[in-house]
């Protein structure tokens, strides 16, 4: 049984802010990957794209997700936007998941990462230009994994939260029906 809720989407599309009020209302336990992975090696992520380049996070982050996946417990999990660019870790998240892709659009990412400094594929003098393109590349493989497309432009976080929830109740309802 997939026994993990995992979020994805594009950076800035609320993964962080949403899985953890939708954690509390679930009572899981919260995984933010990039927190753990700067808890794990005791280092932003900035400092390990600056010294030690993106090849080198994106295997710590498939590392990190392999192993807050392959946990027992079922907990809820955002990850980090790029996790989608690995084939590996997509197929590991469609078995082990039950995904939600948080749909932003690049007005809304814009809006809310302009004069951002934490995220090192951002640092451009172009910022919207930035995003289209990286968008443009990821967009088939956030639909790709993605069992659930929630679009989240002009909707509040509690309303997220609720649509989620309600999601998640009727699936298990239907798990529920099936079982008995
Ligand atoms: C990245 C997204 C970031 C972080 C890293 C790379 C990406 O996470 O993992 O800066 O490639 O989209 P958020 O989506 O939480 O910002």
């Amino acid at each position: 049984m997939k026994s993990k809720i995992v979020l994805i989407g594009f950076m800035g599309s609320g993964k962080s802010t949403l899985g953890k009020e939708l954690s509390d209302k679930l009572g899981l336990f919260f995984f933010d990957v990039d927190a753990y992975i700067e808890e794990k090696y005791q280092r932003e992520i900035k400092e390990i794209f600056a010294k030690e380049g993106e090849e080198a996070f994106r295997r710590m982050e498939t590392e990190a997700l392999k192993e807050i996946l392959l946990k027992e417990e079922e907990v809820l999990v955002s990850t980090g936007g790029g996790v989608v660019t690995r084939e590996e870790n997509v197929a590991l998240l469609k078995e082990k998941g039950l995904v939600f892709y948080l749909k932003a659009g690049v007005e809304t990412i814009l809006s809310r990462l302009k004069g951002d400094v934490s995220r090192p594929l951002l640092q451009s003098e172009d910022l919207e230009k930035k995003i289209r393109e990286l968008m443009a590349h990821r967009e088939g493989a956030y639909l790709e994994a993605a069992d659930y497309v929630i679009p989240t432009d002009g909707t509040s976080v509690p309303d997220l939260v609720e649509e989620c929830f309600q999601i998640l109740k009727a699936k298990r309802k239907n798990l529920d029906k099936n079982l008995t």
